[in-house]
């Protein structure tokens, strides 16, 4: 079984409008495709390497495989692949992965937001509705991010939303094709008063639709 899956989340409201969240679908190809295409410079720097070019793993043709993979991890319990829409368009990816739960109930979160939508507290958003969502009906106790120090947007993210830094973890991960130390940050349930976007709401970033 798999609580809180799948599901589509919020709207909250911020500057630039309404953000919700729901699973990533089949059709998603082209819009995934085209904005990862054209967004390169921008996500390119702190995104795990692959083998074969950012050109063919961004094809149209790659989402149904990569698509699938994500489904079946979300058919296992494991993830949680979710699009980010901006007034109902497509702008980006959350994805909360290795859920793992017994005496765990853990799991990380990691996101993108394409650049025409940047600076306008979309991704806050985001992980606002993702996190209550892991805390809630997921039924998670710790939710992990790990961030190269390098991007500060990443970094400003995670901190609006209450992530707490827990250490340095050394050339942990292959992106943008070098072993790159990242930043570990992570918040256990309850840490926040209410909810993960009740905290932005009442440091008026959000508002409820
Ligand atoms: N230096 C310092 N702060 C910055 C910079 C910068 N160069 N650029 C932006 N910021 C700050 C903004 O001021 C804002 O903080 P504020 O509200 O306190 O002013 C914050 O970063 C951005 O907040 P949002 O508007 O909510 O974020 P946005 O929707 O622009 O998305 C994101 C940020 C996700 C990092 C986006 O730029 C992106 O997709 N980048 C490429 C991919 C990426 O880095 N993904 C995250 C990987 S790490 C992880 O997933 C845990």
């Amino acid at each position: 079984s798999h609580p809180g899956w799948p599901a589509k989340l919020g709207p909250l409201t911020v500057p630039a409008g309404d953000v919700t969240l729901r699973p990533i679908r089949l059709r998603d190809a082209a819009v995934w495709s085209r904005t990862r295409m054209r967004d390169r410079a921008h996500l390119e720097p702190w995104e795990p390497s692959g083998d074969a070019s950012w050109e063919l793993r961004h094809a149209i043709s790659s989402w149904p495989p990569l698509f699938s993979s994500l489904k079946a991890e979300a058919r296992r319990g494991t993830m949680l692949p979710m699009v980010i829409e901006l007034n109902g368009e497509f702008c980006g990816q959350i994805t909360v992965g290795n859920i793992v739960r017994g005496a765990l109930r853990s799991a990380w979160i990691g996101y993108w937001v394409s650049k025409d939508v940047g600076g306008q507290g979309v991704a806050t958003a985001a992980l606002a509705l993702g996190l209550d969502h892991c805390f809630g009906p997921v039924g998670l106790h710790r939710v992990e991010a790990t961030v190269r120090p390098e991007n500060q947007a990443s970094q400003a993210v995670l901190r609006k939303v209450g992530f707490r830094e827990e250490g340095l973890l050394k050339r942990y991960l292959d992106v943008d094709g070098a072993w790159r130390d990242h930043i570990l940050v992570a918040m256990t349930v309850g840490e926040t008063p209410g909810t993960v976007a009740d905290v932005l709401v009442r440091s008026g970033r959000a508002a409820w639709a």
